[in-house]
């Protein structure tokens, strides 16, 4: 009985190893990831040159099956239709190579949409960057979040509390931004900081565990404003009484 299910597991596993041997994880579910790719890439000019024919139909084909009723496209693949998620969806299904009226209506449907709510200058700020980085937008439509708040002087409540907010922690070349920490990736060379507790980030793919401590503190005993509608403690709290009685 084990044998059997422990070779079952072995040849699921295989069918969805990559060619080079690795398993790649998949990331399905939000629907603004893969638009940053395909942006990314033809603006770059590589678009055709790292995907190939049958990796741009199945790209087309998720963003297809995951259109709304509406003609809109969600956040994430069971969102309501919004500007930021239907206007990356039908830009990225046009530079994948769709048609103004391929997709038996779908490419239209979604023009519709976007059209009938504001156009796409009603997208949110991720979504103008993207439209920027892509040269559909003008950078100056785009509203600057004014870096000059970590300039403030720290003792200010405004000031997040950090005394390094661009750079990490450890890591290694401008903003530490490969990372190297610990010496035992590909790249050997880092550099540690002295006092991770003012830095935000501790390398490129993680806050520092005093930025974490004020989420964990938010989440456990945040005020309404901030963690709604229960924080976790309120939350237990509610539970035990239910348990109680
Ligand atoms: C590290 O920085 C934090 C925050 O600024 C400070 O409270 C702490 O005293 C510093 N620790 C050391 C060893 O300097
Ligand atoms: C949230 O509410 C608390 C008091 O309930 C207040 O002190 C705090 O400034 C508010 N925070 C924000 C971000 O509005």
């Amino acid at each position: 009985m084990v044998t059997k299910t422990l070779r079952r597991a072995i040849s699921f596993y295989s069918t969805i190893q990559a060619h080079d041997g690795h398993w790649p994880g998949d990331y399905g579910g939000p629907m603004f990831l893969l638009p940053g790719l395909v942006i990314t890439l033809s603006v770059t000019g590589v678009l055709n040159a790292v995907l190939s024919e049958e990796h741009k139909k199945e790209m087309c084909r998720y963003i297809y099956n995951h259109q709304n009723q509406d003609g809109g496209w969600g956040l994430h693949i069971e969102g309501p239709s919004t500007m930021f998620g239907t206007v990356l969806s039908y830009v990225t299904l046009r530079l994948l190579g769709e048609g103004a009226n391929d997709g038996q209506g779908a490419i239209e449907r979604g023009r519709t949409w976007i059209l009938s709510h504001g156009s796409a200058t009603a997208i949110t700020s991720w979504g103008k960057m993207w439209l920027s980085v892509l040269g559909a937008f003008e950078w100056s439509g785009n509203n600057p979040l004014p870096p000059e708040i970590w300039l403030l002087p720290y003792l200010l409540p405004v000031h997040p509390g950090f005394k390094e907010g661009n750079i990490a922690c450890c890591g290694i070349c401008p903003y530490k931004g490969i990372n190297s920490c610990g010496g035992k990736r590909s790249v050997k060379q880092y550099k540690l900081c002295e006092n991770a507790s003012e830095y935000l980030f501790f390398d490129t793919g993680h806050l520092s565990e005093k930025a974490y401590q004020q989420f964990a503190e938010q989440m456990w005993s945040g005020t309404l404003n901030v963690t709604g509608p229960y924080n976790l403690k309120e939350l237990f709290e509610l539970l035990c009484n239910y348990v109680i009685v």
